[in-house]
């Protein structure tokens, strides 16, 4: 492994003084108007549905919100080239790649594998040795990363649903704080994630991710940009070496960092437009309910299914009156739980290797596999994998009458 790397990086650099010079052309380029790929019915807005559709803005938004939402929905379908950023490492060249189940903006069955070391002395990321994201694309082959054979912990996780993302990002950390100190039913206790929010600087409580790793959506779409596609941007200026080798990434990192910058005249960059996008995105509509799913949602409440996944939580005081005050029909309290061996057993923000967010289940209709490694194809088979804090909910649900079951599975579908 180690020789393979030195070899590679010294026909790498060779290679580079070649790419080098077919890039240096579009260096100039590079900045507010980086090139990308953008579709060609990017910057075309369907006209939005009452009540909203998957992948439609929020309703009630001002006409300055709905521009940067069409703006930023451009820019999240807009691929990244090697010339303007891309890489050297990465793992989809737009948001779009993966985040596509339902509608622009969804979850999406790509998943990306995390690793590193679990040992007495706690869970190592393996941080020198590209850990714990692995990337599993490249600009050239010569850069490629690979699991290190140091890991002893390999993960998958699927892409999660930005469906009401902005909802989510205006919950307050006070009540996020206060549902953390409830006790529940079967010993469960949630834990607020804190989190440093890299945007500002303080200390907030993490809610977007499976291990609620971040705070702010702005955050998240810096980490994204640079750690999903290799841009790097204000608030994540340090491109990610391929396995750690900083020789190998200087010969192939041919773009000056960061690679997303402010735009003078709007004062956003790329980052700051992705997240207006996901930022407005409406919630997930809830179909009407039948008579059976009206049963289940009571069953779903009676098993102490609600115990994580709470119905509604509440939005705070917000300068957007559309994220102002509104209830937050997402079915999670965003808080982590120590699932025992459902955890994916990497420690990444405030969250040890079992302990994961409750997954929102609003939007579940449109997912096509389920739990954090998409190991269940059915909603009743990522039930059933419930465990630690959630197995005794588990085991009143495959205690329920087949009746029961599907009441609740139906319940499910329609939230
Ligand atoms: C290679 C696939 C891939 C690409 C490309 C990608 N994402 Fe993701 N996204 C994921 C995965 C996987 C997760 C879950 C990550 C985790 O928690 O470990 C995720 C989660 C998120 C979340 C958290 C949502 C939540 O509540 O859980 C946000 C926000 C997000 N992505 C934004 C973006 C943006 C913005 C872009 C484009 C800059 C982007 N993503 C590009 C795969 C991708
Ligand atoms: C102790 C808290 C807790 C309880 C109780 C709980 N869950 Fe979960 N649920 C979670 C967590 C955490 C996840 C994400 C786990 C993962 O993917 O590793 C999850 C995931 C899910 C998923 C998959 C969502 C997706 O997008 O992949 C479904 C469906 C689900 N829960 C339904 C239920 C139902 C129904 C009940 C009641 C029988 C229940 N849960 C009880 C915490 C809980």
């Amino acid at each position: 492994m180690k020789p393979k790397t030195r070899a590679a990086s010294v026909a790498g650099v060779a290679l580079a003084i070649v790419i080098g010079t077919a890039f240096a052309q579009f260096q100039s380029v590079n900045g507010p108007h980086r090139v990308k790929n953008r579709p060609a019915n990017a910057d075309k807005m369907k006209p939005p549905s009452n009540p909203p559709a998957f992948g439609d803005p929020l309703p009630a938004l001002d006409a300055a919100s709905l521009a940067a939402f069409a703006e930023g929905m451009s820019e999240f379908q807009s691929a990244e080239v090697a010339a303007g950023g891309l890489g050297p490492i990465f793992n989809g060249t737009s948001c779009l790649a993966c985040h596509v189940e339902g509608a622009l903006g969804g979850a999406g069955q790509t998943m990306v594998t995390r690793f590193g070391q679990r040992s007495k002395a706690g869970f190592d990321p393996l941080e020198s040795l590209g850990g714990s994201l692995l990337q599993s694309q490249a600009i050239a082959p010569q850069v490629l990363e690979a699991v290190p054979p140091q890991a002893n912990v390999v993960a998958l996780r699927r892409t999660t649903p930005l469906f009401g993302a902005g909802l989510i990002e205006a919950i307050s950390d006070a009540s996020l704080l206060q549902a953390a100190k409830v006790a529940q039913p079967d010993g469960i206790r949630g834990r607020a994630a804190l989190v440093t929010d890299i945007a500002t600087g303080q200390t907030r409580v993490g809610r977007f991710g499976w291990k609620s790793q971040q705070a702010t959506l702005l955050a998240f779409a810096g980490d994204a940009y640079l750690n999903e596609m290799g841009v790097t941007n204000r608030f994540f200026p340090t491109e990610n070496a391929p396995n750690g080798n900083n020789a190998l990434l200087a010969a192939y990192d041919l773009v000056a960092d960061p690679e997303d910058v402010v735009d003078p005249t709007t004062g956003l960059g790329d980052i700051d437009r992705a997240a207006n996008f996901m930022r407005y995105l409406a919630p997930p509509t809830p179909l009407r309910q039948t008579a059976n799913a009206v049963v289940g949602s009571r069953v779903f409440t009676s098993i102490g299914c609600a115990a994580c996944h709470t119905p509604t939580l509440l939005t705070g005081a917000n300068p957007n009156p559309a994220l102002a005050n509104k209830p937050v029909a997402l079915y999670s309290d965003l808080l982590l739980h120590d699932m025992g061996p459902l955890g994916d057993g990497i420690a990444q923000g405030a969250a040890g290797p079992t302990e994961m967010r409750t997954a929102p289940l609003w939007g579940l209709r449109v997912r096509v596999r389920y739990l954090h490694d998409g190991r269940a194809a059915k909603v009743s088979d990522a039930i059933v994998a419930h465990d630690g804090e959630g197995l005794a909910a588990r085991k009143r649900f495959s205690a329920l009458s087949a009746t029961d079951q599907s009441a609740l599975l139906e319940f499910l579908n329609t939230i």
